[in-house]
């Protein structure tokens, strides 16, 4: 989620009056760094899809992109944009920018000290891991779909939602004819996450909307647990039927018991 009431230690970069977002030589090396590292890993586990997203994208790789030229092809592909936001931003604005095909961008960079890992979602992770997908119809119908549907859902509601999309557009998986494929951004932005959810490791179950909806989650530890789409064209599928309806089944059936153990006490 690009979402979350904990405060930042991370401050987003602003835009100079032509609206040019200047990064340190630091924070483009750290860029450099990270793209150079994750193009080794997603040939061949990426699916299709979203390795022509990339193509498309044709990111820099010795510098951060600006959101505009990454904006450009998203526009032209399926009227997407990108939309420069602080570094974490409420539920609120969050399903509204979605609602809106605005993918939400924090102008960060993490700090060399996190370069593995950081909790919240920074610009390459937003950039390299979710802007290629948006290149997609189907993928990009169905998260405008739920930027609608969350944002007139209630707390509860959105809590059942936030698992479909932490199930599809953070950690999804797709069959195809090659094998199993990676198209979920929380997974391709981390190259260890990229190689442990194709392993022997995990569990694998087939893509169930009311199952995704009940299994609860932890954001700090690779997925014990993934959900397979047999085709994209499942995304587009979602954004047809009555969701709500499966999201009351969900909140009447309640939660999976978690497959990971307790987040201990700070
Ligand atoms: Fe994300």
């Amino acid at each position: 989620m690009s979402s979350s009431k904990k405060p930042s230690k991370y401050v987003a970069r602003e835009p100079n009056a032509e609206g040019f977002i200047a990064y340190t030589d630091l924070e483009h090396q750290t860029w450099q760094r990270l793209i150079e590292r994750q193009l080794k890993v997603v040939p061949g586990r990426a699916c299709d899809e979203y390795l022509h997203g990339l193509e498309l994208l044709n990111l820099p790789q010795d510098r951060i992109p600006q959101l505009e030229e990454v904006s450009r092809v998203l526009r032209r592909e399926t009227g997407w944009e990108t939309a420069r936001v602080p570094a974490l931003i409420g539920f609120e604005t969050f399903f509204r920018l979605l609602s809106e095909r605005k993918f939400p961008v924090a102008t960060f960079i993490r700090s060399p000290e996190e370069f593995d890992y950081l909790q919240e979602p920074d610009i390459f992770h937003e950039i390299f891991g979710h802007c290629a997908m948006l290149t997609n119809p189907a993928f990009a119908n169905f998260t405008q779909k739920y930027g609608e549907l969350g944002l007139n859902a209630s707390p509860k509601e959105r809590a059942y939602l936030a698992r479909l999309y932490w199930f599809t557009v953070e950690f999804g998986l797709l069959n195809t004819k090659d094998g199993l494929r990676i198209y979920g951004g929380g997974i391709l932005s981390s190259p260890k996450e990229t190689l442990y959810a194709l392993s022997e490791e995990p569990v694998r179950a087939p893509f169930e909307v009311v199952d995704t909806l009940r299994t609860p989650y932890r954001i700090d530890i690779v997925q014990p647990i993934y959900y397979v789409l047999s085709d994209l064209e499942e995304l587009q599928q979602l954004t047809e039927i009555d969701l709500m309806a499966r999201v009351r089944e969900a909140m009447a059936a309640g939660l999976f018991e978690p497959m990971f153990p307790p987040k201990e006490a700070a």
